[in-house]
């Protein structure tokens, strides 16, 4: 899909809160897991943390029990013409005793904003002007991205400090990745600050040949573009998700859980450096 992304125009916004975007075009590579599981880490190691759903199909928003045939206001509500973005983000944000962080939730009417925001001027930097809002009360805020390359995918770099990729580490993995870098290629010769990415390796298994083959390619290949952090299978996963948890409340000492605690870890470390 063809993205014009040309008429973004430059503006410059103080923040506070580091933004991540999580984003992968492939499907079902974790990135969801990961918004979840790391912004519950993140917020245990005592950081304020929002996470927002941005896929239109709201997984994060269901695991939460957000369910969209119930929930009005949602991240929709941000991309409205003539948005007041002060009141909408009290609207937005909600809690889950569940989990520490703040969140907003999805709806499938995200997925109509390709055709809303055809016409409208600076349509990448909506979110973006959004989040200037918001983002001297966190620490953190999380985006977890739709499944594919379009205008959400678009705001959520444009709003990002940080692209993080998550990366099945199987053998297709390393498929189509290339439309997302090139993505941000283009982005990065028009914004003020180039955005940074790192890919996460996750779902491995080191037993499997394959799996480490694919690894030690995606270290060559992208060397300190990589987290050190690597995500290893954990049914565990699937477990909280079925709860309407995340891992930490079914498991704190399990495997993956511990490992987004280094990978929260991981995240804080760099920023200090
Ligand atoms: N490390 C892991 N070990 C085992 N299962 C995992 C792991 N990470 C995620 N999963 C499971 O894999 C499935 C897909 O993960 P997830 O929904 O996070 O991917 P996604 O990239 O967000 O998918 P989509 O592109 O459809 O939004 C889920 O059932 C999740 O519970
Ligand atoms: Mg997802």
């Amino acid at each position: 899909m063809e993205n014009d992304i040309s008429d973004i125009e430059l503006t410059e916004t103080v923040k506070h809160a580091k933004v991540i975007a999580i984003a992968n075009q492939k499907g079902g590579v974790g990135k969801t897991t990961t918004a979840l599981t790391l912004g519950e880490a993140l917020t245990r190691l005592n950081k304020k943390v929002l996470v927002i759903d941005l896929d239109p199909h709201a997984n994060a928003s269901v695991h939460l029990s957000f369910f969209p045939e119930t929930v009005t206001m949602t991240a929709h509500n941000l991309f409205f013409d003539d948005a007041n973005y002060k009141t909408i983000w009290l609207q937005i944000v909600q809690k889950r005793a569940t989990v520490g962080f703040d969140f907003v939730p999805a709806c499938i009417r995200l997925s109509e904003l390709e055709n809303d925001l055809k016409d409208r001027k600076n349509k990448g930097m909506v979110l973006s002007n959004a989040l200037s809002g918001i983002t001297d009360q966190y620490d953190y805020v999380l985006i977890d991205c739709p499944p594919h390359v379009g205008v959400l995918l678009v705001n959520a770099i444009v709003a990002s400090d940080l692209v993080l990729i998550p990366i099945q580490t199987d053998f297709l993995a390393l498929y189509g990745i290339r439309l997302l870098f090139d993505t941000i290629k283009v982005l990065n010769k028009v914004l003020p600050s180039p955005v940074k990415f790192k890919a996460l390796p996750t779902m491995y298994d080191g037993r499997a040949g394959a799996c480490r083959k694919i690894l030690n390619l995606i270290r060559r290949k992208l060397q300190d573009r990589v987290f050190s952090t690597v995500v290893h299978m954990d049914t565990k996963f699937r477990e909280a998700c079925a709860s309407g948890k995340v891992i930490y409340a079914i498991d704190e000492k399990s495997r993956g859980a511990l490992e987004y605690m280094q990978l929260a870890r991981e995240i804080i470390r760099n920023e200090d450096a």
